[in-house]
């Protein structure tokens, strides 16, 4: 397609009596000419003959190498390598491919002739802000709902009634409490949020097991670190049991942050290494603990459970 001959001069005059700016002429030409053709074009002036004409624009991953004259269409040319130019346009040269995808980012879409290079957010991070930041897991006691994705963070829940997440994940959803009586076992602890049920076999220590080591013993010392570990109760009653057992100094400073269901392992990882350090000494200690945490109903329950003959 030749150029065309247009009449700006008189479409200007028009124009600003309207009030328009100048470049509402390109425009107005472009739509009435895109409108005429079907094709998209824009106003030239040749240089040589300084006449207004109509050229056709040059397609998506091409650029203009020459404008059209009156007798020779627009010549367009691909873009060369890390160039592009997205959409119909009468660039002098296509752009330059100037995304560069940052640390946390993989490229989403190489660059081509087309396109410019798009990031996403790395596996693991989300988009917020304008930055990549970390998946969130979630906490004990709350399951993954929706992991998260390259735009949007983990997504948890509260873990319902029936189901517990004793750790923190961003991938696990919360799991069934696992059914001890199908398991031909005793319940133990009832599951909560943050952790599972607890099963024993133990129903009582055997007279036995008074000596280290007796038939039995092992595994009703088992529940009973599981019993009293975790065991319903608030984190201040946790703390005081385990300075009973290992004297105020040995405790440490407790992190204001650190939930109940921390607290509940490390009671339990140190009642079981007191039964390791020294086997079948646990229950006098354990009982003399309680009584000096002043936590009388648990030392029942646990007389009454395991001792109770
Ligand atoms: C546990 O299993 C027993 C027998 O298999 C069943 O009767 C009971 O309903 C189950 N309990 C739960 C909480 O699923
Ligand atoms: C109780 O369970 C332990 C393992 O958990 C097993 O070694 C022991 O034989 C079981 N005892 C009975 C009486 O089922």
């Amino acid at each position: 397609m030749g150029g065309r001959a247009a009449a700006p001069g008189r479409a200007m005059g028009t124009l600003e009596r309207w009030g328009l700016p100048p470049w509402a002429l390109a425009i107005l030409l472009l739509a009435l000419a895109t409108h005429a053709a079907g094709e998209l074009t824009y106003p030239w002036r040749d240089v040589e003959t300084q006449e207004w004409l109509t050229c056709s624009q040059c397609p998506p991953g091409t650029f203009v190498q020459r404008p059209c004259r009156r007798d020779s269409p627009t010549m367009c040319s691909a873009c060369p390598p890390r160039h592009y130019t997205q959409f119909w346009n009468y660039l002098e040269r296509c752009r330059y491919c100037n995304v560069i995808c940052g640390e946390r980012e993989e490229e989403a879409r190489p660059c081509q002739a087309t396109h410019n290079r798009a990031c996403r957010c790395r596996p693991g991070f989300f988009a917020h802000a304008g930055f990549c930041l970390e998946h969130a897991p979630c906490p004990p006691g709350t399951g993954v709902a929706v992991p998260g994705t390259p735009s949007q963070n983990t997504q948890c829940q509260p873990c319902p009634p029936g189901t517990f997440s004793a750790s923190s994940s961003r991938s696990e959803p919360c799991q069934p409490h696992r059914n001890c009586t199908a398991l031909g076992l005793v319940l133990n602890v009832p599951g909560s949020s943050s952790h599972d049920a607890l099963c024993t076999n133990c129903t009582g220590f055997p007279l036995s097991t008074m000596e280290p080591g007796g038939p039995g013993a092992e595994e009703c010392e088992r529940a009973v670190i599981d019993f009293v570990a975790f065991q319903d109760m608030s984190s201040k009653r946790l703390v005081r049991l385990w300075q009973a057992l290992v004297g105020p100094a040995a405790w440490g400073p407790v992190a204001p942050r650190e939930g109940r269901a921390e607290l509940q392992l490390r009671l339990w990882r140190q009642l079981t290494e007191m039964r390791d350090a020294r086997p079948g000494t646990l229950g006098v200690r354990l009982l003399q603990a309680l009584r000096e945490a002043r936590l009388p109903g648990l030392e029942r329950s646990v007389r009454t459970r395991f001792w109770a003959h």
